[in-house]
């Protein structure tokens, strides 16, 4: 079976996208499945070329490309797609050579943000009739918006904390009124976050006014659309990754994401930078480091009621979503209270959130494997 691996693509989590895709390709078990990545650049342009495969940066996209050859989807009847190598300027290039050509079967999603992990590549593949892992079209849309998540699982009976969400349009040229209005729905402090984003881009946290109006500012930059949340005051962040299909899901174990000392909102710089032991080399499968080498606390320490009473509401919420393959959601538990809240959900979570698997265990092959047969068809 030949899966077309897809990673980078036209969004600001391009870097984290590489490392999630290659990780799953190098765990891929080859006896059963033969990979071709498909590198979607910044600037769109779709590459192949299996030296791709054996990259261990994310950092050094210009070498990325250096390995890679430009491809056209040629969607080749409904249900296949064939990857055609886009042909050399040169006429005594194009004799020489036959352009390259694979036949993809399954389509391995490994984008993250939008556009990408938002519906628009699942539409893509749903247009041409091939299959693609992970959530549908639906699923996936609906979950890339903070603020529609939110509400959907509001409507569920699921807590979700207080918040307001705001276009670049109720903005501009109206920022006091907007000031005033999320400081008289949620008081003070708060979070802005850019509402079809992850990996923490343009998340900021507000205790004044002028800190609001300049984290909305800033988010405006990432997204036309911006979430204002109340933040809880004494925050654990809590994790569960869920597997399977609409109907049939399973829970992972929880993590517990440790931010570093000085912040209280998970950074990037936290997600994919910080130097660390685990980091040296990659994953134990292969596949450059990343989301696997974040400092987390896995089993995350709860009782055993509040660890079923979340690994339940992911299931919930998984299905609620409609999601398939491997998902992961993200909760918030106020200490004070025991509250837990739905924070959001990520329906192409990063490094597939194999680090939750193995020990619930489900080894990184297997979890592809599975993902691979809950694909959309
Ligand atoms: N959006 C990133 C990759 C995550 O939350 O896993
Ligand atoms: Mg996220």
């Amino acid at each position: 079976c030949t899966v077309g691996v897809v990673l980078g693509g036209v969004a600001p989590e391009h870097e984290v996208s590489i490392i999630s895709a290659l990780q799953a390709a190098a765990a891929l078990d080859r006896e059963r499945y033969t990979p071709v990545p498909l590198y979607i650049a910044k600037d769109g342009t779709w590459y192949t070329g299996d030296a791709l495969l054996e990259v261990d940066t994310y950092r050094d996209l210009d070498a990325l490309r250096d390995a890679a050859t430009p491809v056209a989807l040629h969607p080749g009847g409904y249900g296949t797609l064939r990857v055609v190598e886009v042909p050399p300027e040169s006429r005594w290039e194009r004799l020489r050579r036959p352009p390259l050509r694979r036949d993809i079967d399954v389509m391995l999603l490994g984008l993250h943000g939008g556009p990408g992990e938002d519906g628009s590549v699942q539409g893509l593949c749903e247009a041409m009739g091939v299959p693609y892992t992970g959530s549908g079209v639906l699923g996936s849309a609906v979950g890339m918006d903070k603020g529609l998540s939110k509400q959907l699982c509001q409507q569920a009976g699921i807590p979700v904390v207080d918040f307001v969400t705001l276009r670049d349009n109720d903005w501009a040229g109206r920022e006091d009124e907007q000031l005033t209005r999320c400081l008289d729905t949620l008081g003070l402090p708060l979070i802005v976050k850019p509402a079809r984003l992850g990996s923490s881009i343009g998340i900021a946290r507000a205790d004044t006014r002028a800190a609001l109006d300049a984290a909305i500012e800033d988010a405006l930059r990432y997204d036309d659309k911006v979430i204002v949340e109340k933040a809880v005051s004494d925050l654990r962040e809590i994790n569960c990754s869920v597997l399977g299909t609409p109907t049939e899901s399973t829970a992972s174990v929880l993590e517990e994401p440790v931010p570093s000392a000085e912040e209280d909102v998970l950074s990037f710089q936290d997600k994919y930078m910080r130097e660390s032991d685990n980091n040296a080399g990659g994953t134990k499968t292969g596949g450059p480091e990343g989301m696997a080498s974040l400092d987390r606390i896995i089993p995350a320490e709860l009782d055993d009621a509040t660890t079923a009473s979340i690994q339940e509401m992911a299931v919930q919420i998984f299905q609620l979503f409609e999601c398939a393959g491997v998902a992961r959601i993200d909760f918030m538990i106020d200490r004070a209270t025991g509250t837990v809240y739905f924070n959001e959900i990520n329906t192409i979570p990063g490094s597939f959130s194999f680090y939750l698997w193995e020990p619930s265990g489900i080894p990184f092959d297997e979890l592809m494997h599975r993902t691979i047969q809950a694909a959309q068809q």
